[in-house]
């Protein structure tokens, strides 16, 4: 399908928004909501745009036909076990993850995963050039696909092509420890617009291409050949005005209530809601809470945590040592401070649906959010715009590209313990009025900021007409 039938707005990522789960009686399948920040950012755009198409993996190796989702055109694209292991636990999740967030794990480079990713990026550039319309805007996403913009460009030079990078981009020194950097430039260098997290990562990739391409870049684009490729930052956020509406609901506002009397109505619950993820600092602030607890600054049942640690990439093995250590670690807390019925930490290693993290952000009197390295942490945006009460209070990584957003969070170094420790103490013992009025300015912030002022500012950056998507004339 190419021509005038396609799609006008196609999205390209390595997941789709749904992943293909096989029920427990091994026969019947459903469809579950993806993990992570991509997903929740890029659902409501595409659902909003006229047309469009999101190609992406099905969670699994069987080949299935496009359909229709919730006003989404889906086109799953298998992976088998191969593909599996070495484009996406090995090249994407064991050698650019690491080493795109600051090296905070060593990455692992391994001959045999490149030939994987170079097929698997093929596949999908090959997909997307079929179903897009002539003229489409084909919009590819994160770090999995940074070969498919100029793979794509081949096979249909008439589209417009965008790539944003929902992690963070790394500086020149570590960028260049990459076997087969120039090919992920090149192919990078084949979209017109690329777009980062952060002023920082647009800063990083330009830097790279004077040194690595002797280019000459200039404000915020490159030249290739005769071809203007900007450069340029789209910090991504939620769809606020719905999370609001959910937090305000009826029904969460009752589970709310529900889950503080489960607790025990404490006077402090602290939550902490991520994918059991080493970039997120989990280990360090449950540190900085039992080292808390053991000098009796805090004290159970006064005070309980909550901490969601959504499963994932558990056969990489970074991950798996970090469950093993954080659940030690839980078991220590609960072990030492906690009492029959009263455990100081609930540890939850599951996913949830919206409605139930939306009534967890809600009763949280302080979100915890503590990550080493992060584009963004939608999850800290989740918090604030949950809290129709006005209330709570918010301890945040200066890591996290939501860090330059939510400038009245309480910010912390989390490789300073006694920082992360001040931090918590900080914002449970805040005045309430402090706490208000520092959540007021971030809820404000976010209204004027959300995933589709992110959508209009990058369609806008590639030149896509108003008319072209709904999204971007803000339907
Ligand atoms: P990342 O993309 O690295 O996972 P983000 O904080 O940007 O981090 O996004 C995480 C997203 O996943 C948020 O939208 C959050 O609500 C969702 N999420 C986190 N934990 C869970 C969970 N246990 N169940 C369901 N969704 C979750
Ligand atoms: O950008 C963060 C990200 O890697 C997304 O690309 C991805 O959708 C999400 O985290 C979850 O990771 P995974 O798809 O590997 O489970």
């Amino acid at each position: 399908m190419s021509g005038s039938e396609g799609s006008a707005f196609v999205v390209v990522a390595n997941r789709l928004p749904v992943d293909r789960i096989v029920a427990e009686d091994g026969r019947t399948t459903e469809w579950r909501r993806s993990p992570g920040g991509l997903v929740t950012a890029l659902q409501p755009v595409l659902q909003a745009a006229e047309k469009g198409t999101w190609i992406g993996w099905s969670g699994d190796s069987s080949h299935i036909d496009p359909f229709t989702l919730d006003d989404m055109r889906l086109h799953p694209i298998p992976l088998d076990d191969e593909e599996l292991r070495n484009y996406y636990e090995g090249f994407s999740n064991a050698s650019l993850w690491p080493l795109y967030h600051d090296a905070v794990e060593q990455p692992i480079f391994r001959r045999r995963w490149w030939t994987s990713y170079e097929r698997v990026n093929a596949r999908f550039a090959e997909r997307a050039a079929s179903v897009a319309a002539r003229g489409a805007v084909v919009w590819v996403q994160d770090y999995q696909l940074q070969l498919v913009p100029a793979m794509l460009r081949r096979l249909r030079p008439d589209v417009r092509i965008g790539f944003f990078l929902h992690i963070p981009f790394p500086p020149v020194e570590l960028f260049m420890q990459l076997p087969r950097r120039l090919e992920i430039l090149h192919g990078l260098l084949g979209a017109d617009v690329i777009g980062f997290q952060q002023p920082l990562g647009a800063q990083n990739f330009l830097r790279l291409t004077r040194h690595l391409l002797d280019m000459k870049p200039k404000g915020h684009s490159v030249m290739v050949d005769d071809r203007e490729v900007k450069v340029e930052s789209f910090p991504i956020s939620i769809d606020t005005a719905s999370v609001e509406e959910l937090a305000a609901s009826e029904k969460v506002t009752r589970r709310a209530k529900e889950i503080r009397a489960e607790l025990g109505d404490p006077r402090n619950i602290i939550l902490g809601v991520d994918r059991l993820d080493y970039t997120k600092g989990i280990e360090h602030r449950l540190k900085a809470y039992r080292e808390l607890l053991s000098e009796g600054r805090l004290a159970v049942p006064e005070t309980v945590m909550v901490q969601v640690a959504t499963p994932s990439r558990e056969r990489v093995e970074h991950y798996r040592t970090l469950r093993s250590s954080v659940e030690r670690e839980v078991g220590r807390i609960n072990g030492d401070f906690g009492q029959v019925g009263l455990p100081a930490i609930h540890y939850l290693h599951q996913s949830y649906d919206r409605a139930e993290l939306a009534a967890l952000y809600r009763v949280a009197d302080v979100m915890v959010v503590t990550p080493l390295r992060d584009g963004m942490n939608l999850v800290a945006k989740e918090y604030v715009s949950s809290r129709p009460d006005g209330d709570g209070a918010l301890v945040l990584s200066e890591f996290t590209g939501a860090a330059s957003d939510l400038k009245q969070a309480y910010q912390v170094n989390p490789h300073d313990l006694d920082e992360v420790k001040a931090g918590l103490l900080r914002a449970i013992q805040a005045p309430e009025s402090d706490r208000r009025k520092r959540m007021r300015a971030m809820r404000r912030h976010l209204r004027g900021h959300d995933v589709k002022h992110w959508a209009r500012g990058f369609l806008t950056a590639l030149g896509v007409p108003e008319t072209a998507t709904a999204y971007n004339s803000g339907k």
